[in-house]
């Protein structure tokens, strides 16, 4: 028998299919001369993917989706058996740019990757990004464009939320949008702020800090509900970041907010490389771990009676509570980027903690299977089965753990790249998996293309529809007929962001129209329709109302169907390219990074170090935007006139710094191996 049926699945309600007809083995023999997709073939050589092969971004484009770029990704791991792709886990949310659009959310499928949805309409950056319950429905709240969206299943934006009170007319930071189980918003603000920074070796007065502070806000009345200031508990001595002299210094750079079941926030400055609980009702630290004012001691190694086990973190993001005196969160450890050639790496990190004896230490940490570092961003969620699932930030990657530490899932949406580089668009700020139905107010999109020879090929896809399992091709000689059983010429699986027909010319009448059905054969939607001989789009004014034999059953007449793509397992690299590592120590970064001595305790952006107090971030404004409003505008815009005309030499180590400094990486402290309380907070690069 041809495969002709639905797929099957047994955990799903069966399509069947009418006994064959002679027309359907004429149609077969030219249905699909291809695989029946539209998107790019996943691609699961590293080498020649961290060659470049596909481009710095590689991305894709569709033919029914003009609005719509995707990545085309990298796999080198992917264990349909151990990833998370439960009900609770089926989509990825995350955020971004792609090549020649802008900014803007999207969900992935946790089960082949394919994209579900996109709007990258917005001229502003995106971050922050995850699912919530909110008000009883699932929504998406994502960190865009200068506001934080709150966004329906039906892509409507429900609420627009700014900071409010008295930091209304400063600009929300990008890299929190929270929602809490009280149904309200949490933002991040950072108005600048007039201090004394001879602490640092600054000026006494007439020099401004991004005094970065928490915002709970009620987004339906615009009430502001806790407010905490980073300046009321620390103060410039406790960043880690080197001061610089000009424009306004981000010593604190607070980058996660979490409101704990108990009602406190969990805050993360990366600058001061600290994590903090701060109570909920009386605004006072509860605690501080890591940084400066570290109060707990590491004792990892007699927890996990491994010599070196260290829950020593630094420069983190994205702290999440995971259950009592627990929480995961993304550990850079230090400001380098790329494979990690030598040295302590990034991870994803779980620590518990003993808040009375004031002791922590590692629970579980997660590598990057071939070692990376990441200078910023990442985020580290525990999925509903229990899975780590690790987005690697300044390196576009996205691994997957089981809770025993098996590798489940590892693959990239660009190439992993050394800091020198700069940040492209497609890093990964953060990933989570969570539950979506998406049920977009627009249709599914239709296009054909003229092919050479006989076959007609037409194109489908629908963005932001979860729902979809099938799409059903229907033509008629007539614009006026096409619906019903009989106009029913060829059935595809959804086989990725896009799926291509690709049939027999002379079993396609001149229109063509396609239909969107879900696992349980209902119509869902249907394209408008094409004329076949112009590829002009025809809207339709009828729908589709059956494409099954008889009313009520969800029988097709036997027509060609194609199966269904799937992910490949990929080549599963434990170490990087070993041509790069050639290529590195070839001269590409001579000057940036300098050796390593014995214990891995390496140093480098001496150089760096020296030019941070005259190169200024030209582009800073990209990561925190100090925001000209009122009174502080002024002299803000003063600050930034003078941060005009950075150097244009295209040495080496400037231009790390000039990327560095572009999205906030602005100091390069050169950390000491331990705290006062002889905890190894720090260390040495
Ligand atoms: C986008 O993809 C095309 C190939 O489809 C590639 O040539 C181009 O370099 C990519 N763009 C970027 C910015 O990498
Ligand atoms: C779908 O097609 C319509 C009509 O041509 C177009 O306006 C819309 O942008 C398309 N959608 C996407 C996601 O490109
Ligand atoms: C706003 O500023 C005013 C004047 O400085 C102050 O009295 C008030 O407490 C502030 N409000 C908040 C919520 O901080």
């Amino acid at each position: 028998m041809h495969s002709l049926h639905w797929k099957q699945q047994s955990i799903r309600p069966l399509y069947t299919t009418a006994l064959s007809l002679p027309l359907s083995l004429l149609l077969l023999l030219g249905l699909l001369a291809g695989p029946a997709t539209a998107d790019a073939p996943y691609h699961t050589d590293l080498d020649s993917y961290q060659d470049g092969i596909l481009g710095v971004e590689p991305n894709q484009t569709f033919s029914s989706a003009p609005l719509v770029v995707a990545p085309v990704y990298q796999i080198n791991t992917f264990d349909a058996a151990k990833i998370d792709v439960s009900a609770e886990s089926a989509y990825m949310f995350m955020a971004g740019r792609m090549p020649g659009l802008g900014w803007g959310p999207s969900i992935v499928s946790s089960r082949d990757l394919s994209l579900i949805w996109a709007d990258q309409h917005y001229g502003g950056m995106a971050q922050a990004t995850n699912t919530f319950l909110f008000q009883g429905e699932r929504v998406l709240a994502v960190f865009v464009d200068d506001a934080v969206r709150i966004i329906s299943q039906s892509y409507e934006e429900l609420y627009v939320v700014h900071p409010v009170g008295n930091f209304s007319h400063w600009h929300p930071d990008s890299h929190e949008a929270m929602l809490t189980d009280d149904d309200t918003v949490l933002l991040i603000v950072c108005p600048n702020w007039a201090v004394d920074l001879t602490p640092v070796g600054g000026p006494a007065e007439g020099r401004f800090v991004a005094n970065c502070l928490v915002q709970e806000i009620d987004p339906v009345t615009n009430d502001l509900l806790f407010e905490w200031t980073t300046l009321d508990y620390f103060t410039v001595a406790d960043s880690v970041a080197s001061y610089h002299d000009e424009g306004v210094w981000d010593f604190a750079h607070m980058n996660s907010i979490q409101k704990t079941p108990n009602g406190n926030f969990l805050i993360s400055y990366r600058h001061l490389s600290a994590i903090v609980l701060v109570d909920g009702r009386t605004r006072e630290v509860i605690w501080v771990m890591g940084g400066k004012r570290n109060q707990f001691a590491d004792i990892s190694p007699q927890k996990t009676n491994r010599k070196d086990a260290s829950a020593a973190f630094g420069w983190q993001h994205n702290p999440r509570v995971t259950g009592i005196n627990r929480f995961t969160f993304f550990d850079n450890y230090r400001l380098d980027n790329g494979y990690c050639w030598s040295g302590r790496c990034s991870r994803g990190l779980e620590i518990e903690y003993d808040p009375v004896a004031k002791t922590m230490w590692l629970l579980n940490e997660w590598p990057h299977p071939q070692k990376v570092i990441s200078a910023s961003r990442g985020s580290v969620q525990r999925t509903h089965t229990g899975n780590a699932l690790i987005a690697w930030g300044q390196n576009p990657s996205f691994v997957e753990y089981t809770p025993t530490g098996d590798l489940a899932m590892d693959f990239q949406r660009g190439q992993i790249l050394t800091i020198d580089h700069g940040i492209e668009d497609i890093v990964v700020y953060r990933v989570a998996k969570g539950v979506w139905e998406g049920r977009p107010p627009w249709g599914p999109n239709i296009s054909y293309v003229a092919a050479a020879g006989t076959t007609k090929t037409i194109y489908v896809s629908w963005n932001g529809a979860t729902e979809v399992d099938r799409y059903v091709l229907l033509s008629s000689a007539s614009q006026s007929d096409l619906d019903g059983a009989s106009k029913v010429v060829a059935q595809s699986p959804r086989n990725g962001f896009e799926t291509k027909f690709a049939v027999v010319g002379y079993a396609v009448g001149r229109y063509a129209r396609i239909a969107a059905l879900d696992i349980h054969g209902a119509i869902l939607g249907a394209t408008p329709a094409v004329d076949t001989t112009t590829g002009a789009l025809i809207t339709l004014d009828y729908s589709v109302t059956n494409v099954f034999v008889s009313a009520g059953s969800t029988t097709l007449h036997d027509v060609p169907s194609s199966a269904a793509v799937s992910v490949p397992s990929g080549t599963h690299p434990t170490k990087p390219p070993a041509a790069l590592k050639a290529a590195l120590s070839g001269g590409q970064i001579a000057g940036i990074v300098v050796g390593s001595v014995v214990g891995g305790c390496l140093v480098l952006i001496g150089i760096a170090v020296g030019i941070v107090s005259w190169h200024r971030r030209r582009r800073a404004q990209m990561h925190r935007m100090p925001h000209a409003g009122t009174a502080a505008a002024a002299n803000n815009s003063a600050q930034q006139q003078q941060q005009a005309g950075g150097a244009g030499d295209d040495d080496a180590a400037q231009r790390l710094l000039e990327n560095a400094n572009e999205y906030g990486l602005d100091s390069f402290a050169v950390r000491n191996s331990t705290d006062s309380d002889g905890t190894e907070v720090y260390e040495d690069r």
